[in-house]
Order: C-alpha cells, then sequence, then structure tokens
C-alpha cells in the first residue's frame, strides 16, 4: 500500500512557527517519523509539502492510479479551497484530514473545512502523531 502525505504552507515551519501550537518539533524530524510509521506499518510512503495551491492540486491529480491513501494536512487552505477539495474529490482516493491543533477550538474562520468535505476521517489536535493515526487508520482499513 503506497500513502501520500500532503502538508500544506507554513507547514516547513514546524519548530519555528508558533511553538505554543504546533509544537517544537521542525518538520524535518516529522519527515523521519512518517519514514518510522510506514516502516512499522508495512506500507511505502510520499511526503509532499508545498505553500502553494495549486502545486497541491498538481499533486493530489497525479496521485489518481498511484496511491491508496492520502494523509492531508491542507493548513490554512483547508479553511479556503474549494481547488483541494474538488482535486481530493476526482480522484476519489481515500483520504484522512490531519490538523496538528484543535481547530474546533480555534478563530470562527478556522471552523470551516472544505477540505475536510472530501476526507472519510479526521484527526484534530493530536499533534504530529495525528499524522501517525492517520497512517494507521488507512493501512487498518485498506491494506
Ligand atoms: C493547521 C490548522 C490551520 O488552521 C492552520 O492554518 C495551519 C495548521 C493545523 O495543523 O493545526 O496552518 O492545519
Amino acid at each position: 500500500m503506497k500513502i501520500l502525505v500532503i502538508n500544506g504552507p507554513n507547514i516547513n515551519m514546524l519548530g519555528i512557527r508558533e511553538p505554543g501550537i504546533y509544537g517544537s518539533q521542525n518538520y524535518e524530524t516529522l519527515l523521519c517519523d512518517i519514514d518510522a510509521w510506514a516502516n512499522e506499518l508495512g506500507c511505502q510512503v510520499e511526503c509532499f509539502q508545498s505553500n502553494h495551491e495549486g502545486d497541491i492540486v498538481d499533486k493530489i491529480q497525479q496521485a489518481y492510479g498511484e496511491v491508496d491513501g492520502i494523509v492531508i494536512n491542507p493548513a490554512a487552505y483547508t479553511h479556503t479551497s474549494v481547488a483541494i477539495l474538488d482535486a481530493l474529490k476526482s480522484v476519489g482516493i481515500p483520504a484522512v484530514e490531519v490538523h496538528i491543533s484543535d481547530v474546533t477550538k480555534r478563530e470562527d474562520f478556522r471552523q470551516i473545512s472544505y477540505a475536510g468535505m472530501a476526507c472519510e476521517e479526521h484527526i484534530i489536535g493530536k499533534g504530529l502523531e495525528g499524522y501517525h493515526l492517520a497512517m494507521q487508520y488507512l493501512c487498518k482499513k485498506y491494506k
């Protein structure tokens, strides 16, 4: 089974950006953790991060026929991007939405998730462990 992990804007700034909200671990260590989790679960994984909405749409389209599951933290595009929602619906690949912080307890503008409407599971506010839980979910269901 191949899982694609997609992270949106500013996730590459983990460890620097608002550590009180997103923690002190940086993006590179998240990538190492994801590799270790893939190993543990016996699946293949590819990670992709972009600050650009269209690049995320392109990556989702390219996953069609290539990937069995998507873990996506669209970051700020969660709350604005119908294009990412439509891309996820277009490819129909099982997807899990992850948010590091508990967006349900934050500002009003974070209460809508467009991408989440195309995701079958939502892991919110579990920190970086959320990516692990999302990968476990996909492997358990689709491997
Ligand atoms: C986030 C929550 C979003 O509201 C925010 O814009 C992010 C990160 C999270 O993982 O908690 O960049 O997706």
